[in-house]
């Protein structure tokens, strides 16, 4: 009875803030109104500044940035100028669309150079117009780069990204998490076209080989962040013995492709793949019957994958397993090594040498033995001549006493 009263009491609460968010929300979107017009530009791309008028006669249009005249047109006269030399030859406004009131500026190729307040003003003989753009320039992320290395003795972990804009914000975490300190070193480099470009580097936590680092990274533009997590492992196998490469999804991927890879040298091949939204697995004719995958397991991110019947030169080298969706990957790199012919194999391929050698002992020893027992043989032949000699001449002493008889 009680329970149920808290319940309905929760409830009511949850309304009210429910209520209280929405006057909030519309509150503060009322007071956002403002009649600046805000453009994100994609970086090397043509960007668009809208300004747009009640058509009139006798138009007389100026393009401003930060105050500065890029852009004239005067109908009295059909004059057009472009007047700032960092722009000159990438602005563009159609002088046809300017009597219909539109006045929009294009800007070619934009750069982070050409972020900032621009104002279009336009007089006609109906009067007077202001419009006021802001222009943001991005070049977001397309993938972030991680990867280990081992230098001057340490083992880190390098994230980086390359020509960004704006410097993206750096964070680290793992899996398991750590209750540890992670203390990464990024640096941002800008580069002449004005992009950064970033690389963060983490020392590896010492006694927890196991661990998944993750590195996130996102712009103030985009709402979306990007993650790469990775993990290196070794193992070993044997010839014609199944194998089983393990490989699990982090928890922050939530419904992830698979793609299995093996390379060798230089050379990388997809062997595997598997899409968890349409179920479909995908392998490499030449690993038939070499590979398999549980799907049940896959869709619940374990990649694991059974190596079957393995061979020697053939299936050693470096596999790697991604998890992949949209702005996330996770790598595990596994270097397999297959050894030569199994153990069992490998004693009956050495027992011959093996046994020619104990044959050869034996041989010998039967040869000494032989030998031995010949000798023997030959010295009781001759001592049994000299017991004989002795019964004889016993016998002859029998005889000599018996013949003085
Ligand atoms: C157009 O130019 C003429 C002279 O060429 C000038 O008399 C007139 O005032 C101008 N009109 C506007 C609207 O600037
Ligand atoms: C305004 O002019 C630009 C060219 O400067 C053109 O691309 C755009 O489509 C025009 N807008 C409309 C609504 O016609």
């Amino acid at each position: 009875m009680s329970a149920l009263f808290t319940w309905a009491c929760l409830l009511q609460l949850l309304q009210l803030l429910q209520l209280l968010l929405l006057l909030l929300w519309t509150g503060s979107a009322a007071q956002d109104k403002t009649p600046d017009v805000a453009v994100i530009c994609s970086n090397s791309e043509d960007c668009v500044l809208p300004c747009y008028f009640q058509p009139g006669q006798n138009e007389m249009v100026q393009w401003f940035r930060q105050g500065a005249l890029v852009y004239r047109f005067d109908r009295n006269g059909s004059e057009e100028a472009f007047t700032l030399p960092e722009v000159a030859d990438r602005v563009f406004v159609s002088a046809q669309q300017i009597s219909n009131g539109n006045a929009t500026l294009t800007l070619r190729r934009s750069a982070p150079q050409d972020r900032g307040l621009y104002s279009c003003q336009v007089q006609t003989s109906g009067g007077q117009h202001t419009a006021k753009v802001i222009v943001k320039v991005e070049a977001p992320i397309r993938g972030l780069f991680l990867e280990h290395s081992r230098l001057s003795g340490y083992e880190e972990i390098k994230c980086s990204v390359p020509d960004v804009f704006p410097a993206p914000r750096v964070t680290w975490a793992t899996e398991p998490p750590t209750f540890e300190d992670l203390r990464p070193v990024t640096r941002k480099h800008v580069k002449e076209n004005g992009l950064f470009s970033v690389d963060s580097r983490l020392t590896k936590l010492k006694g927890q080989p196991d661990l998944i680092y993750i590195c996130k990274m996102s712009t103030s533009y985009s709402r979306s962040t990007w993650t790469a997590s990775l993990r290196e492992k070794e193992i070993t196998g044997t010839e014609g013995r199944d194998l089983t490469i393990r490989c699990l999804a982090p928890t922050y991927l939530k419904n992830p492709s698979l793609y299995w890879t093996f390379s060798r040298g230089d050379n990388s091949t997809l062997i595997l793949s598997y899409d968890s939204q349409s179920d479909r697995k995908v392998s490499a004719p030449s690993w038939d019957g070499h590979l398999d995958l549980d799907v049940y397991k896959a869709k619940f991110g374990d990649g694991s994958l059974r190596l079957m019947e393995p061979r020697h030169p053939e299936h050693s080298g470096s596999y790697a397993c991604e998890f992949s969706e949209k702005f996330s990957r996770h790598v595990e790199r596994i270097r397999v090594t297959i050894s030569g012919p199994h153990a069992g194999q490998r004693a009956a391929v050495e027992k011959p040498s093996y046994w020619w050698i104990l044959g050869v002992v034996a041989a010998g020893l039967v040869l000494v033995l032989v030998g031995l027992l010949a000798f023997l043989k030959l010295r009781g032949r001759d001592k049994k001549p000299r017991a004989h000699s002795d019964e004889e001449t016993e016998l002859n002493r029998v005889k000599d006493g018996e013949s003085p008889q």
